[in-house]
């Protein structure tokens, strides 16, 4: 259904528009869900219950993470569905599908996998599930699709990338590929209906720079866990059994009191990792969402990717490591891959496509709204690593977020 820019702005103005956000027990869907409900939005999620825990179970969950107060909490409803299941408005939302349900829809919901044996079911969301949600968007009457992509369906373009659509191309995974797909419904049935469409397309999100915190611990997280891990067993091994594996593999305690592990990192001369922390992706997001009343792509990247050097340096000084070091990859035919660098290399596979990424992302539709709304993003260094990393630890990486 299309409005009118007037009666839009005023809705908004208002915070009279219904938002439906799917994937809201996600890393972003939540966070944007809480950003909604803090600027005052009426907000309804679509969660799925888990093996243990409800759907509205979960969302309280989060909501005390969050630390939402009453108040917010009030303009916050649960719809449990799947969106796999064609059927599923109508079971989450009681649909008569009828118009005037939803107003908005944040569509976050996603499997984000990149695994090729997770073919199907990352198909099956990204794209069949996506098509369900599009489809109760046109019966419902939403006036806005909000669309969070990825800017790597840019899939192996080089050089600069554009805030335009993806019509084809060559991808590193099946994740990128089918949410540049999901870009291309998103736009031709929103085309269709007269929806409505703004496309997110965020880099790689890491947790919040100022506190820590986060709900997910992969892309950048996964490779620092695996080196805090090795640390952890062969410094059991040293103290507790005569540190035998660990002279095997030249691992050894130093008199610093920093644990030697010779890993060589495999990194290419140029480029690094294009991250953002999810505070700033969020407030993108928000600002975008105020400013895009027209529909459009937008970059949510940072400007200066991380060299994998400064990585591995803020990792070493933090968990007290030495020995690990970035080399090219000739460094290896002097000397191949030792045992230890061959297991620490299988937790970079398949983020090494994004480890030394040349690209630049457009951003000449990002770049007014950053601007006007004064947003610049912050600045990876040691002591945002040290925050985010210092709260993985104390969660357990992850598996004790929730008392
Ligand atoms: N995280 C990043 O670095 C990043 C970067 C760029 C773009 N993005 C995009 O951001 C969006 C969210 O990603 P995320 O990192 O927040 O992922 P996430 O934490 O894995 O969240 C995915 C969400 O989708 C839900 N979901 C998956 N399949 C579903 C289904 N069949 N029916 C209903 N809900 C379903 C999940 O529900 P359950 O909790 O029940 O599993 C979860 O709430 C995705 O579109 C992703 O492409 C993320």
């Amino acid at each position: 259904m299309r409005i009118s820019d007037e009666a839009l702005r005023e809705r908004r103005v208002a915070r009279t528009s219904r938002f439906l956000v799917t994937g809201g027990t996600g890393f972003l869907g939540s966070h944007i869900t809480v950003a909604l409900l803090r600027a005052g939005h009426r907000v309804t999620v679509l969660a799925r219950s888990s093996k243990k825990i409800p759907a509205r179970d979960r969302v309280a969950r989060l909501a005390d993470w969050f630390g939402l107060d009453e108040g917010v909490r009030r303009s916050l409803d649960v719809a449990e569905g799947d969106i796999l299941d064609p059927g599923w408005a109508a079971a989450a939302l009681g649909e008569t599908a009828g118009p005037g349900l939803v107003d908005e829809i944040v569509h976050c919901a996603s499997n984000t996998a990149f695994a090729e044996r997770k073919r199907a079911e990352v198909e099956a969301a990204n794209v069949g599930g996506l098509r369900n949600v599009l489809d109760f968007a046109a019966r419902s009457g939403c006036f806005f699709f909000h669309q969070v992509s990825t800017a790597f369906v840019a899939g192996k373009r080089t050089g600069l990338c554009r805030e335009d659509w993806v019509e084809s191309g060559e991808f590193t995974n099946v994740y990128e590929e089918t949410k540049a797909r999901g870009e291309v419904l998103a736009r031709d049935a929103c085309r269709r209906e007269g929806i409505r469409l703004n496309v997110y397309r965020p880099s790689i999100v890491y947790g919040d720079s100022r506190t820590g915190r986060t709900l997910r611990f992969n892309a950048l997280y996964f490779p620092v866990k695996a080196a805090v891990f090795l640390r952890d067993i062969y410094l059991a091994d040293i103290r507790e059994r005569g540190g035998r594996k660990a002279s095997e593999l030249g691992i050894r305690m130093k008199e610093n009191g920093h644990l030697f592990m010779p890993i060589r990192i495999e990194v290419g001369r140029e480029g690094g990792i294009n991250l953002i922390p999810i505070d700033h992706c969020v407030d993108v997001f928000m600002a975008i969402l105020e400013d895009g009343l027209e529909g459009g792509v937008y970059h949510i990247v940072n400007s200066r990717p991380t060299r994998i050097e400064v990585i591995v340096e803020y990792a070493k000084r933090l968990f007290h490591l030495d020995g690990i070091e970035t080399c090219g990859p000739e460094a290896f035919d002097a000397r191949p891959k030792n045992a230890l660098e061959t297991l620490y290399d299988t937790t970079l596979d398949v983020y090494r496509p994004y480890m030394q990424d040349l690209r630049a992302f457009e951003i000449k539709n990002a770049s007014p709204v950053l601007e006007r709304h004064g947003l610049v993003c912050p600045e990876f260094d040691y002591d945002v690593f040290a925050r985010c990393m210092s709260f993985a630890v104390e969660t357990g990486w992850g598996t004790r977020l929730f008392p």
